[in-house]
């Protein structure tokens, strides 16, 4: 196992599950920067989606892991980055194409929509799962809107 630095944030729905993974994470050796949000207080999830991927895009962590009760609205925040691809994932398969198709370098999971033990499977997949490349890498370089030259 290749030790990674690995970026944790939830809003309050997601809290619970990112502190679990969080856990089992350094457990497993990993370094883990968990930003927040600290508690089960009430937050604005875009809030944390943003600061994911500022945090992420600073270079000095391998992947994001991001947390709300669907992952839908924290992974649209992170998303509205460029060079952020953040993946709702919710199976092994969904985890391991983000990765190896779609070179996510955020997962986002809903708390309230999966199972513990998938989560961390996915987690698991995602982080130890290579890009594939060859044909995928200019459709990914494509999601970055200043990469395309027309778009209309
Ligand atoms: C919070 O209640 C909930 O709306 C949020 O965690 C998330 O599911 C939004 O997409």
């Amino acid at each position: 196992m290749i030790a990674k630095t690995i970026i944790i944030a939830s809003d309050h729905a997601g809290y619970n599950l990112k502190k679990i993974i969080g856990d089992e994470m350094s457990k497993n050796g990993h370094k883990v920067l968990d930003i927040g949000t600290n508690n089960l207080d009430p937050v604005d999830y875009p809030d944390f989606g943003h600061l994911a991927a500022v945090e992420l895009l600073k270079g000095d962590a391998n992947f994001g892991l991001i947390f709300c009760g669907t992952g839908l609205g924290i992974s649209m925040a992170a998303n509205r980055h460029n060079g952020i691809r953040a993946a709702l994932c919710y199976d092994i398969e969904t985890a391991r194409l983000a990765r190896s198709h779609n070179d996510a370098n955020i997962m986002a999971l809903g708390a309230r929509t999966i199972e513990v033990d998938i989560a961390k499977r996915c987690v698991d997949t995602f982080i130890n799962t290579r890009f594939e490349g060859g044909r995928h890498l200019n459709r990914v370089k494509k999601i970055d809107l200043t990469k395309i030259e027309r778009f209309e």
